[in-house]
Order: C-alpha cells, then structure tokens, then sequence
C-alpha cells in the first residue's frame, strides 16, 4: 500500500476529464466521482448478484437515473466540522480510469459521533482479484489520517456475505457480534454481523 500520493484535496478537475487519484495502490486508483462515471456505475450496479447483500438504498434494477442520482449525493456529502475533504471515493482501473467499484462512509450522531461505518462494491467482473482488499486497507488508513477524532470504524455486513467478511478481516477488522435477525429485504429475515477496526489496530497493519 501506497499513500504517497493520499490527499484531502485534489486539484479542481476540468470539467470534462476525471479528478486525479486521491489513493494510487498496486491494483486500483481511487478518486472523487464524476457525472462522467455514470454509465460504467451503472453497468456496474444493475445486477440481482450485486444487490443482494446490500441494502434498500441500492435500487435493483440499478438505471442510469439511479447513477446520476449517487453522483450527486456522493460529490456534496462531507463530514460534519470537515467541508474540504470528500470521504466517497470511487475505485477505478489504473489503466483506463473507468469505474469498477466504490468505497464510501456514513457518520453517526452524538455519542458516536467519532465513529464511521463503511460501505463499499466492486463490479462482479472484477471480484476475487484482491481489489477490496487492497483498496478498503488504505481507505481505512486514509479517514483515520484524514480525520483525526474519528476512533473507530465499523461495517455491518448481511449474514451469508462471506466475500466481505474476507476483505474486513484481511483489513484488521474484527468480528464483534451479531444483531440477530435485524435485517428483513424482500420478505427475508437475517443477521447482521457486525465489524470493527480501532485506529490503534489500524496503525498496526503495514
Ligand atoms: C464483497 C466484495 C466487495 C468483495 O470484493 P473483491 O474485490 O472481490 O474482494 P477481494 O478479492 O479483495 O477478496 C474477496 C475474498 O473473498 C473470497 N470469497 C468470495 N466469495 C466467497 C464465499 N462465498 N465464501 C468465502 N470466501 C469468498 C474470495 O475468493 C476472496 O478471497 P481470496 O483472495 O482468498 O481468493 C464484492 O464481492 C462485492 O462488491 N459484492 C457485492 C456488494 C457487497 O456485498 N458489498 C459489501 C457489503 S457489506
């Protein structure tokens, strides 16, 4: 893993050519999302498989609306207290800059104020190849270094997602419980297992 070129803030981009990487790792770029990014999303997205074991919020069918849509939402969404770092990030082909998945996170109110839950896909043309895991392992690193009071971060994953259990564990994540049966999509009733990465327990991952 490389942060060499990690930064809070790129370069505007021009309008019409993809902002520059914010992440350049062995396998993938990661960088601010662009209305140009639209139509490889929603490629990416529109697929039952995709969908599965993610929540209501990713529509399936996923159209090109629905693209737009998430574009809009993941360019203004900032932290409260940090307006010039954009936390969503896009993952891309180093060789061509197109779209093969997407990393991001949700803040918590009050008392958990400092902690983060991160949520995350990879096209399905593209699993299995340890882009996840290379990507979300210096994702964590770069909010806890970006974001100083933030303590913990956290994933909920659907019960049965094994591929994802892989990537958190792979990334110092630890399994911390289970909320029993407190997932229901489509009439199905399931856990949510329930995972956790301590900044001390990241600065220890090389
Ligand atoms: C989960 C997801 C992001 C993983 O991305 P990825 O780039 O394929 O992940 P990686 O290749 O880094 O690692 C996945 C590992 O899980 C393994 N795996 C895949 N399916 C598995 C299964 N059913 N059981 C056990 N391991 C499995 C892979 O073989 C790989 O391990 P390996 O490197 O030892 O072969 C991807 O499958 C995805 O986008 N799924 C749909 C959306 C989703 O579920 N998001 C997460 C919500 S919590």
């Amino acid at each position: 893993m490389s942060l060499t070129e990690a930064t809070a803030n790129p370069p505007p981009s021009q309008e019409n050519s993809f902002p520059p990487p914010v992440l350049t790792l062995s396998k993938c770029i990661l960088r601010p999302i662009h209305p140009m990014d639209a139509p490889a999303i929603q490629r990416a997205c529109n697929s039952p498989v995709m969908a599965k074991y993610m929540s209501y919020r990713f529509p399936s069918p996923y159209t090109i609306e629905d693209a737009h849509r998430w574009i809009g939402i993941a360019s203004s969404f900032r932290v409260p207290g940090s307006p010039d770092i954009l936390p969503s990030l896009v993952i891309c082909d180093p060789a061509t800059n197109e779209v093969v998945g997407s990393i991001g996170i949700k803040t918590k109110e009050d008392v958990e104020e400092f902690s983060f839950e991160i949520g995350y896909w990879i096209r399905e043309a593209s699993w299995g190849k340890g882009i996840m895991t290379e990507a979300c392992r210096a994702y964590c690193k770069w909010l806890f270094e970006m974001y100083p009071k933030v303590n913990r971060l956290e994933a909920d994953v659907f019960e049965g997602n094994y591929a994802s259990v892989k990537v958190l564990e792979r990334c110092g994540f630890v399994h911390e419980g289970t909320k029993r049966k407190a997932g229901t999509k489509h009439g199905r009733v399931f856990d949510i297992w329930v995972y956790g990465l301590l900044r001390e327990e990241c600065e220890l991952l090389n």
